[in-house]
């Protein structure tokens, strides 16, 4: 039995989100109430090709004992590319490898992948078949409606579902459409019709502006032949959306200072690395090399503190006073000051 076999209906999944699910994110979810699978943020199979980018995107394959089970997500459009990951990817401990069909962001879309794959079916099948070629691992395709218009869905579906993927994520939107305007709804009927007729053993998975859990449960009265439901920015608003659970403040700040202390460890697994391999900075003692990166500021090359800002929305919300704190949090340089301003709380 697959993954795809084990999972409860409906079950529910954290979407990959580039810059945000990564290592930390996920454990942090974990501890507030996991989804049934985990996605890894998508990472570009000509990267993990070539001998520059390979130790990038092996850093994005790396799992946490508490993401199991996790679908590692690729995106790119050389279909030997994808057939060299695949091989690979068997091996670290994923429970099956997602096809990201669907990106619409400009850099991805002018290298011919993510939504870019919606105008050239050909490869997209073909990178496809490769993939399920090169894998005992179970395949499946996250997509987006169409390109420019939403009736493209009518063929755009249709052809990935003669491919028989296991399972196929529909973000209800096109490309053109972003995420700016709400999601089709409407078209859950038509999109599980279209299910049933081509490729019935495929799991229908439907993404796009659901909040929580409750939410989903509401579609899956609606629509019980849906497989299942990804959430995205719903954990932004609620890092517990996957339970039932209304967090307190203090449940929420121990969220923030387990982010921290997550991004820490990582940090000196980071520089521990860079200490022991060489780097561009190899004629620089470790200790400089440390003081220069990650929690201060940025160097070349090294996690920078500055996105790890981004987090602290997710935790400090939704409390009396979270404005303020939030503000606070805004000014600091490293995650000692972070953590004073937390633990005087
Ligand atoms: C910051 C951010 C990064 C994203 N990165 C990815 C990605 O790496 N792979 C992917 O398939 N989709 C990515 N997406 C799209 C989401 O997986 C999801 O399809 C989209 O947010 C719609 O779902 P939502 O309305 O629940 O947020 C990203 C979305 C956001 C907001």
């Amino acid at each position: 039995m697959n993954i795809w076999q084990k999972l409860p209906k409906p079950f529910l999944i954290l979407a990959p989100m580039e810059g945000v699910t990564d290592i930390i994110f996920r454990q942090v979810i974990a501890r507030a109430g996991r989804p049934d699978l985990f996605y890894t943020e998508f990472t570009n199979v000509s990267s993990y090709a070539s001998e520059k980018g390979r130790a990038n995107a092996l850093e994005r394959f790396q799992i946490a004992p508490t993401d199991s089970p996790i679908i590692a997500q690729i995106w790119g459009k050389n279909p030997e590319h994808f057939s060299e990951v695949s091989s690979a990817l068997s091996s670290l401990g994923f429970s099956g490898i997602d096809l990201n069909f669907g990106c619409p962001d400009k850099h991805v879309n002018q290298a011919g992948g993510g939504a870019a794959m919606i105008k050239t079916p050909e490869l997209a099948a073909e990178c496809f078949r490769n993939t399920v070629k090169s894998t005992t691992l179970p395949v499946s395709i996250k997509t987006r409606l169409g390109w420019s218009k939403v009736e493209e869905y009518q063929t755009w579906l249709p052809t990935l579902l003669q491919e028989h993927p296991t399972a196929l994520t529909v973000h209800l939107r096109t490309k053109k459409e972003m995420s700016k305007v709400p999601a089709h709804h409407e078209l859950i009927p038509d999109i599980i019709k279209l299910r049933d007729k081509i490729s019935s053993e495929t799991k229908l998975i439907i993404n796009g502006d659901i909040r929580d859990r409750a939410h989903a449960m509401e579609l899956y009265a609606k629509y019980p032949e849906i497989d299942g439901f990804m959430i995205g920015r719903g954990v932004f608003a609620n890092p517990y959306c996957f339970t039932d659970h209304t967090p307190s403040r203090e449940e929420l700040l121990e969220l923030l200072k387990m982010h921290l202390d997550l991004y820490e460890e990582h940090m000196n697994g980071y520089l521990r690395n860079i200490c022991d391999n060489g780097s561009k900075l190899a004629s620089e003692p470790c200790d400089d090399r440390r003081e220069r990166s990650g929690f201060e500021n940025s160097h070349s090359g090294a996690p920078s503190y500055e996105p790890l800002k981004h987090f602290f929305k997710i935790y400090i919300n939704n409390f009396p006073g979270a404005k303020e704190i939030r503000a606070e949090l805004m000014e600091t340089h490293s995650v000692a000051e972070a953590r004073n301003i937390i633990d005087k709380l």
